[in-house]
This record gives C-alpha cells, sequence and structure tokens, in this order.
C-alpha cells in the first residue's frame, strides 16, 4: 500500500486530487493536511467521510514540528504539495503570505521529508516530492510559441515569484542532495471546488445574481483552460513514473481570450438556468496589474512520456463545471458569505 502526504487538500485542485485518487486507487493511504484559509473547505471532502483511508490534519506547511511529527508517524512514499497562496490577484494587495506559505512553506516540506527519507549517503528507495507548480512561472508568451519545460523561468506577479521562487528550492534541494523530486506546471484549471474569486466561478455565481461581470482590460488576455481532473490524472501519473528530477508541463492546448470564456458562460446559463442572463451584464473594468498577456503549454512531454492526454473536451468542461454550480448553491452561498463580500467589495470597488 502507497501512502501519500498530500498538502492543500481541502482547495480546488488538492480536494479534486484527493477524491480522484481514492476512487481510483483501491489500496492507498492519503493524509491530508490543510490550514483551511479561506481557500480551504472541509465540505470539497464530504463524499468521502468515513473512508478510512483519509486522514486529515489541520496544520500549517510552515510548521516544522507538526510536519515532522506526520513523518515521524507515516512511513509516506509520496508528498504532493498543492497548498499555496494561489490568486495573483490578492498576491498584488498582500505578497508577504504568498513568500511565507508558497517559498518557506514548501522549503518546511523539503527539508521534513529529506530529513525523514534519509538514508546512507542517499534517500530510501521509492520516495518521491511531487511540486505542483503553475505555467505563470515562464512569465508571458506574446501571439506564437508555447511554453516548454525548457523555456526560462520569467515570473511577472508576486504569487508567480514565489511559485517558481519555490520551484527553484525544489530543483536545489535535487541537485545539491540528490532528494527524489519531480515539478508539475499546469495551465488554469476549471471544475467543481474552485472559489469564486478566480474568473470562471466568479462569472457564473454573478451571472446568476445579474450581478456586473467584471473583465479586465480589453479581456483580450489568452488563458489555456484544463479540465481539474485532467490535472489530477497528469499528478497520479508523474508522481508515479515521472523521471527522477524532471520537471513536466500540463495542458490540453485548449487557449481561449477571458471574453470569449465570460460569453460561454453567458449563452449556457441563458439556455439552461434565466433566458434573462445576457451580454449587457459584461463590465470592462480597470486591468489587473502587469496582467500577463497570454499562456500556451506544449505538453509533448508528458504525452510522450508518461502517455497523458487530457479527456476532457472544454464543451463538455464547461457545461459539467456549470452545472456542478448550478446543483450546489449552498456550497456557494457559504463560500460567499462574511469575508468573500469584504473581498469583493475591496477588490473591485471604483470597478
Ligand atoms: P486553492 O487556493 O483553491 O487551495 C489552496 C489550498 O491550500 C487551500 O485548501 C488552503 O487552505 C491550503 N493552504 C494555503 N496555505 C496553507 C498553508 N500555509 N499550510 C497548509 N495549507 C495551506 O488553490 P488551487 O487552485 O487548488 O491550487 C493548488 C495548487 O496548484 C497551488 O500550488 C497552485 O499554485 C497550483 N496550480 C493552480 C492552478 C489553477 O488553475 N488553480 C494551475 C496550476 C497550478
Ligand atoms: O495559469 C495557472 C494559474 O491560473 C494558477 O497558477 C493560479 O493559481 C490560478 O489562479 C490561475 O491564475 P489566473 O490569474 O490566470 O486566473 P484567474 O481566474 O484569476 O484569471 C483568469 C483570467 O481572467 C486572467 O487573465 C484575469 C482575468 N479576470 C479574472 C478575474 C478574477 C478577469 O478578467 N476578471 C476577473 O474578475
Amino acid at each position: 500500500m502507497k501512502t501519500y502526504l498530500v498538502t492543500g487538500g481541502a482547495g480546488f485542485i488538492g480536494s479534486n486530487f484527493v477524491l480522484y485518487m481514492l476512487k481510483k486507487h483501491k489500496d492507498i493511504k492519503i493524509v491530508n493536511v490543510d490550514k483551511l484559509t479561506y481557500a480551504g473547505n472541509l465540505e470539497n471532502l464530504k463524499e468521502i467521510e468515513g473512508d478510512e483511508r483519509h486522514v486529515f490534519v489541520q496544520a500549517d506547511i510552515c510548521d516544522r514540528e507538526a510536519i515532522s511529527k506526520l513523518f515521524a508517524e507515516y512511513d509516506f512514499d509520496y508528498v504532493i504539495n498543492f497548498a499555496a497562496e494561489s490568486h495573483v490577484d490578492r498576491s498584488i494587495k498582500n505578497p508577504e503570505i504568498f513568500v511565507d506559505t508558497n517559498v518557506g512553506g514548501t522549503v518546511n516540506m523539503l527539508q521534513c521529508a529529506k530529513n525523514a527519507w534519509a538514508e546512507g549517503e542517499g534517500f530510501k528507495a521509492g520516495k518521491k516530492y511531487l511540486q505542483v507548480s503553475t505555467d505563470e512561472v515562464y512569465g508571458s508568451l506574446g501571439d506564437d510559441g508555447f511554453f516548454m519545460e525548457t523555456t526560462p523561468l520569467c515570473p511577472h506577479s508576486p504569487y508567480s515569484a514565489s511559485k517558481a521562487s519555490a520551484d527553484m528550492f525544489v530543483m536545489a534541494f535535487h541537485d545539491t542532495y540528490g532528494f527524489p523530486v519531480n515539478i508539475t506546471r499546469c495551465s488554469n484549471n476549471y471544475g467543481p471546488y474552485q472559489f469564486p474569486e478566480k474568473l470562471i466561478p466568479l462569472i457564473i455565481n454573478n451571472a446568476k445574481q445579474k450581478k456586473a461581470l467584471p473583465v479586465y482590460g480589453d479581456g483580450m488576455n489568452v488563458r489555456d483552460w484544463l479540465y481539474v481532473e485532467d490535472h489530477c490524472k497528469a499528478i497520479d501519473m508523474v508522481a508515479e513514473n515521472g523521471r527522477d528530477g524532471e520537471v513536466y508541463n500540463v495542458g490540453g492546448h485548449n487557449e481561449r481570450p477571458n471574453i470569449f470564456i465570460v460569453k460561454k458562460i453567458i449563452e449556457s446559463l441563458a439556455g439552461k438556468y434565466d433566458k434573462t442572463i445576457d451580454e449587457s451584464l459584461i463590465k470592462y473594468v480597470e486591468d489587473r496589474k502587469g496582467h500577463d498577456r497570454r499562456y500556451g503549454i506544449d505538453p509533448q512531454k508528458i504525452k510522450d512520456e508518461l502517455g497523458w492526454y487530457p479527456e476532457t473536451p472544454f464543451e463538455k468542461g464547461i457545461e459539467l463545471t456549470i452545472d456542478w454550480y448550478l446543483a450546489n448553491t449552498e456550497w456557494m452561498e457559504r463560500v460567499t458569505s462574511g469575508a468573500y463580500q469584504n473581498y469583493y467589495a475591496d477588490m473591485y470597488k471604483g470597478k
């Protein structure tokens, strides 16, 4: 039986990963460590309540004592580090917490794993640390070309700078100590349980309430969207078969300008929810500072080496996502009450 230490497993991608893994693999154990920040939500894990293969621990990845204690208690085969501050707009307002969690937390996780897995001059066999990173570390593309694993890191936002820095520590541990690692760098995810500060759930939620739909700048910034389950599958495959010390880009060649995404959601909701939802709700607002223009992933390496491919086409994934939010109104109401209202008022004031 393989034992996983998953961090950030109550957040959007982390919870989807935990659910995916427990469905896919019968004989595994997952210890799920999450601080439960505004973005972490135990409701995301309701489906696996009572499943003895899953143990939830509320802890901060920066907490040396708490994380070392877990390594003393369990013989982990894999560490999958999802935990992070993940929202670019928040990083522009308050960068410090991004350094603490994304850089400091990653180094703490690396140190704890390195100490626990040490054996002789090297490390116990079969162990791996997988850092869940992002295509944003590469910076921004012009009209042509794609991010490859060899593309130099050129982050622009405080968020992407913190993720790039974490990636460099991961590689430094590999190069200095021979510590077993992989890094995955995925494009924009969408799907169930995404917190409505991010474009897709925010637009769905606002449109349902006939609130303005804020589109930054000219709406022509391009993101490369991947259904979250396809990302989870990639992480599982890299953990299992990724070559030691390698980076794998993950993306499905699904580039869309933001305004296309917004119009698509309007069209879908008008068809299946409320026919009075229309494009008059769109409001072009002040652009994000330092807004990266275009992301686009070249996923050839993970396809060639590991046989990964995306299974959910965008047209299907976006409908599955909209249907999930329509069916989970209580989830949305709970996560948008309280602190979210203050966040939204502050973030979009004057916009
Ligand atoms: P999220 O914000 O939805 O979830 C982050 C989770 O981490 C939350 O459950 C939160 O409580 C937890 N967390 C935050 N700080 C913590 C700390 N100090 N200790 C323990 N737990 C902590 O983020 P997400 O969108 O699910 O992203 C997960 C990971 O995937 C991040 O590392 C992110 O950089 C990366 N990523 C995200 C995307 C995307 O499109 N969302 C794409 C590529 C990579
Ligand atoms: O590319 C991977 C990254 O994708 C991840 O590393 C990040 O954790 C994740 O948050 C996401 O970053 P983005 O900044 O691309 O995602 P976001 O949903 O915030 O924005 C998507 C695009 O939509 C971006 O060009 C900004 C724009 N946008 C966003 C919001 C919230 C708007 O036009 N209006 C909005 O209100």
